[in-house]
């Protein structure tokens, strides 16, 4: 992979090019939101995540028009809540979430949690299987360009992959260096899914960028912590989806194409785990 900039392509299975990074939305206020993409569409990037339970998908959508920029050369990606899993209530929201943005198609549509055991039983699999069927037939249809899955870890990926008729192309989970999920990004893009990293600085108030190991090597290539980390994730392989409210750190984070780490400093912050983040399991989530 030749990645030379925030939109260099990657490409995913069914050949639809997505840009290598994303701008996150999550706890962006709703009364900021449509500046801050617009401020982030200005600094360059094309790829915008939001999602319903963010709910500032109307301020995405804004600031998508403000920006000017076509439709068409931009990647907006949103997700399926949780309490709109389902076969007919998936159809309903993703309707719901293009009017909310003011699009008549979405480049990307995720499933935000799987149904878990814990609060489905054997339930479980059938609401994710139903919720999946609806996906592929708007994608079918032509109303959204690539669908996935977030926060599903490989098995719950291979229980949906009985049911499917369609492989997810996408898998969005937390990944940053206080929960680096090696194991299961190397799963997931063995099967042939492109793994996405929410929280790719930890989250908000995180003490991944004040780490003194990353302080290190941070200071040895004259970047941020906060660069280090992207790039870290970006060397696996993996698509980051940083979020900042800050013109400065908006363009700070997609300025990572001229350094690189070596592979003593990947295995140095991949073994750092335990730095907080969500660090949330998805089979023991109860929302
Ligand atoms: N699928 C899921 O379940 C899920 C869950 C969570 C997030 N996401 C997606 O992933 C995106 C990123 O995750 P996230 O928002 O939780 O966390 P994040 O991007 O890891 O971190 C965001 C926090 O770091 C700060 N920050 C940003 N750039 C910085 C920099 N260069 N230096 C220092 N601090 C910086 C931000 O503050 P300021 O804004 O004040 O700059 C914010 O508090 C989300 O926005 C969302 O799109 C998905």
């Amino acid at each position: 992979m030749n990645l030379t900039n925030v939109n260099s392509p990657i490409k995913l299975e069914n050949g639809v090019e997505i840009p290598c990074v994303g701008y996150g939305t999550f706890r962006t206020d709703p009364a900021v939101t449509a500046r801050a993409v617009q401020d982030a569409i200005e600094a360059g990037y094309r790829h915008i995540d939001t999602a319903r339970i963010y709910e500032n998908e109307e301020g995405v959508g804004e600031g998508i028009r403000v920006s000017g920029v076509p439709r068409e050369k931009l990647f907006v990606t949103s997700k399926l809540w949780n309490t709109d899993r389902g076969y007919e209530e998936t159809k309903a929201a993703f309707q719901a979430s293009l009017e909310r943005l003011g699009l008549d198609y979405l480049d990307l549509y995720l499933i935000h949690w799987p149904a878990n055991e814990k609060q489905f039983g054997d339930r479980a699999a059938q609401i994710n299987a139903d919720s999946w069927r609806a996906m592929e037939e708007l994608y079918e249809a032509g109303r959204i360009r690539a669908i996935g899955l977030s926060n599903f870890m490989p098995h719950h990926v291979k229980k949906l992959m009985e049911t499917a008729r369609i492989k997810p192309m996408v898998d969005q989970i937390e990944v940053h260096p206080g929960w680096p999920h090696t194991d299961e990004i190397i799963k997931l893009q063995d099967m042939g899914i492109l793994v996405e990293a929410w929280g790719p600085l930890g989250g908000q108030g995180s003490v991944v960028l004040q780490n003194p190991t990353m302080k290190k090597i941070a200071e040895a290539h004259g970047k941020s912590t906060a660069q280090v980390s992207l790039r870290w994730i970006i060397q696996q392989g993996v698509l980051p989806l940083p979020k900042s409210v800050h013109v400065e750190r908006i363009r700070q984070n997609m300025d990572l194409f001229d350094f690189e780490l070596s592979d003593d400093e990947m295995k140095e912050i991949s073994s750092l785990s335990g730095l907080g983040g969500q660090c949330a399991d998805p089979d023991d989530v109860d929302f």
